[in-house]
């Protein structure tokens, strides 16, 4: 049997997490710059993307530019901006005809102007299409999107908006940079790595987690399937045992 024809349509994750993995080695491997990996990387974020959508998943969300991104080289961190902007830009009418909305999480402020206004605009005419959001995280730290979190309900309590007995689980959720989004169920990360890279630490607490060693340009509609495939047959429990769930 085809791999997309064992997904269980009615068990999918509604929110898949993918930290993109491999760019640099796998332009490497063909004697090229980095940056051509990450040009690469982008027909692996189109196929993703369509691949998700198709099967009818509600929020898709891709680690495209981390907090520690910045420190790469200059020439890199340049072109991979340039990159951004010119595939948004490239990209918005698919994004309209396929009925996929755009969002973005991050600092986005400590992008470069013409990259935030592209993004913003994208957001803005994507902002009504219901079939799938699309999420980038975009100079994204969970580090950073915590303390920013915690930063501003230290200055509610503090100017008595908020009493510290408010302070519960969801209200946390709700001052995240993924406030309204459903927490991630199902994270993938390509490459070979195993780690999470200050990804979305809250949102993962339950999420299950699948590696593969594919460099993400190679990442394919099929390799999703892989995933989506492995994660159905995991038992979920969340904290309970197995005869529970019965
Ligand atoms: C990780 O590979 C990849 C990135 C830091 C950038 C991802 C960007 C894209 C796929 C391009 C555009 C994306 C969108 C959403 C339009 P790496 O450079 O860390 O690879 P390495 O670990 O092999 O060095």
């Amino acid at each position: 049997m085809r791999l997309k024809d064992q997904i269980i349509t009615e068990r999918l994750p509604k929110h898949v997490a993918v930290i993109m993995d491999g760019n640099g080695r796998w332009a490497k491997r063909q004697g090229a710059e980095r940056i051509f990996g990450h040009q690469h990387g982008v027909k692996a974020v189109r196929d993703t993307t369509e691949a998700a959508a198709e099967l009818g998943i509600q929020f898709l969300t891709l680690y495209a530019f981390s907090t520690e991104n910045w420190n790469r080289p200059r020439a890199e961190v340049d072109a991979l901006m340039e990159l951004l902007i010119h595939t948004i830009h490239a990209e918005t009418a698919t994004l309209n005809k396929n009925n996929i909305r755009l969002l973005a999480i991050g600092d986005l402020h400590s992008l470069p102007g013409n990259c935030y206004e592209q993004l913003q605009e994208a957001i803005r005419e994507t902002s009504t299409n219901t079939r799938m959001t699309l999420v980038l995280a975009l100079s994204y730290s969970s580090k950073w999107e915590i303390t920013a979190a915690v930063k501003r309900i230290a200055i509610e309590v503090r100017d008595g908006m908020l009493k510290p007995e408010d302070i519960r689980e969801d209200l946390i959720s709700g001052y995240l940079t993924t406030a309204g989004i459903p927490d991630p169920e199902l994270l993938i990360r390509t490459s070979g790595e195993h780690r999470i890279s200050n990804f979305l630490l809250w949102q993962i607490a339950y999420a299950e987690l699948y590696f593969t060693d594919k460099l993400w340009p190679e990442f394919g509609k099929d390799d999703l399937y892989a995933a989506l495939v492995d994660y159905q047959q995991r038992e979920r429990r969340f904290g309970m045992v197995s005869e529970q769930l019965k």
